[in-house]
């Protein structure tokens, strides 16, 4: 059955305001149901965490349904989900507890195709810690991550390989499962960033090789919340900073102070929106969530298509990378015109999109583009459609037209 747009439309309040939205890797619009369930929560009696009252359990409760919803959506285990405010939040707090047993000598890998959030902390820890720090380099034409390069990469000492699943810059998919093989045959970590590629189709942390997977629910229509995912064997055997009376149990001793229990209770509704995005998958959620990412994915990659083939058809427009796997996120500069000056023209008609290097930053600083301001970014997500491309082609064209004129 083709994807039901105008269906998958009404579940976005805020899509009826006309705005057309390609900066869903920036964050997505919310989904009703996340938006209810905040709402009832808000409106219930919560009371902070504690077995001995309703309003107690209740958020007991939510903090359960939100593990289970994240660990549905990644194959994981739920007393293996860390919830927390971001994923760069996440991320620090793994990387100053893993870097702690760092030790000069020892080696971590990072990526410039990473978002700096998976780049940074690393970098950092590694460097407390008098760690060397490898880079996996990117192709400049393909945009590719090129997993053969791990293999001189990765050696004896190192401990950790950072990489994404998916650049929120040119939307490259690295072969994540064998950059993991090579990791693993050395022992180390694979850390890897799951927060543009989730929202894109069906994850699973076995498959990907991931032994640690962070996702933000904002970029998968849900509230700025985010989750760090490993089996729990992985987090009993760390030991973050923490405070004294706080519970040592996992997961929940890396997480910090008293969380927002209605926006879990978004959490858990985003996860079931997508779940419901194919109206006749069966099953459990699991299987509903395979079987409407699957069917999102397929209705974003016509689309990327039908967007690539129309910037590939316009000489003024200069795209970034080709992978051969990719999210449908593409950077595009247009002639004669600054990324931020395009991003304005676009927003004053209507048209969300981001410029700049979205904290792509080694990506960007690689290619030579940073210092003179980055790109411009089109990111489709499962509810834009056919006609929101095409009238985002025209709009260029008039663009490159006006800036053609001034630049003889
Ligand atoms: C690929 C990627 N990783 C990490 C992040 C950081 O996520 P958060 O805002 O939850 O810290 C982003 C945010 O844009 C991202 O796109």
């Amino acid at each position: 059955m083709p994807f039901d747009i105008a269906r998958t439309r009404a579940a976005y309040p805020a899509l009826t305001e006309g705005f057309v939205h390609f900066d869903g890797a920036g964050g997505t619009q919310t989904a009703a149901g996340v938006i209810d369930a905040v709402t009832d929560a808000m409106r219930s009696a919560v009371g902070n965490r504690s077995a001995a009252f309703v309003p107690g359990r209740r958020s007991l409760e939510l903090v359960a349904k939100a593990r289970s919803a994240v660990a549905d959506l990644l194959g994981a285990d739920p007393a293996g989900v860390v919830l927390g405010p971001s994923a760069t939040a996440l991320t620090y707090t793994l990387a100053r507890t893993l870097g702690a047993s760092w030790r000069p000598g020892d080696e971590v890998v990072v990526s410039r195709l990473d978002h700096d959030a998976n780049v940074r902390p690393w970098v950092q820890a590694a460097e407390a810690a008098g760690a060397t720090v490898r880079w996996a380099e990117v192709d400049r034409q393909t945009g590719e991550l090129p997993a053969d390069q791990y293999a001189d990469l990765v050696g004896e000492r190192t401990r950790l390989v950072a990489v994404t699943a998916g650049s929120n810059a040119i939307g490259t998919v690295p072969d994540v499962p064998a950059i993991a093989k090579t990791a693993h045959a050395v022992g180390a970590l694979v850390c890897v960033d799951g927060v543009h590629s989730v929202p894109h189709g069906p994850t699973d942390l076995a498959s990907l090789g991931a032994d640690v997977l962070v996702t933000s629910a904002y970029k998968w229509s849900g509230p700025h919340l985010a989750a760090l995912v490993a089996d729990p064997a992985r987090w009993t055997a760390l030991r973050p900073a923490k405070l004294v009376p706080s519970s040592d149990a996992v997961p929940d001793r890396f997480e910090y102070g008293t969380p927002s229990f209605p926006l879990l209770a978004g959490v858990a509704a985003a996860v079931d929106h997508l779940a419901g995005l194919d109206p006749e998958a069966v099953g459990d959620r699991p299987t509903r969530l395979r079987a409407g990412l699957a069917a999102a994915q397929a209705h974003e990659e016509a689309l990327l298509d039908r967007l690539l083939a129309g910037l590939a058809a316009r000489p003024a427009i200069t795209v970034y990378g080709a992978p051969a796997r990719r999210c449908p996120t593409v950077s595009f500069r247009v002639a004669g015109m600054s990324p931020t000056a395009t991003q304005e023209a676009l927003g004053a008609a209507g048209f969300c999109l981001s410029a700049g290097d979205y904290y792509a930053y080694e990506y960007f600083q690689m290619m030579g583009l940073r210092d003179t301001g980055g790109a411009v970014r089109a990111s489709i997500y499962h509810y834009n459609t056919a006609d929101e491309v095409d009238r985002l082609l025209a709009e260029l064209d008039a663009l490159a037209d006006g800036a053609g004129r001034m630049t003889p």
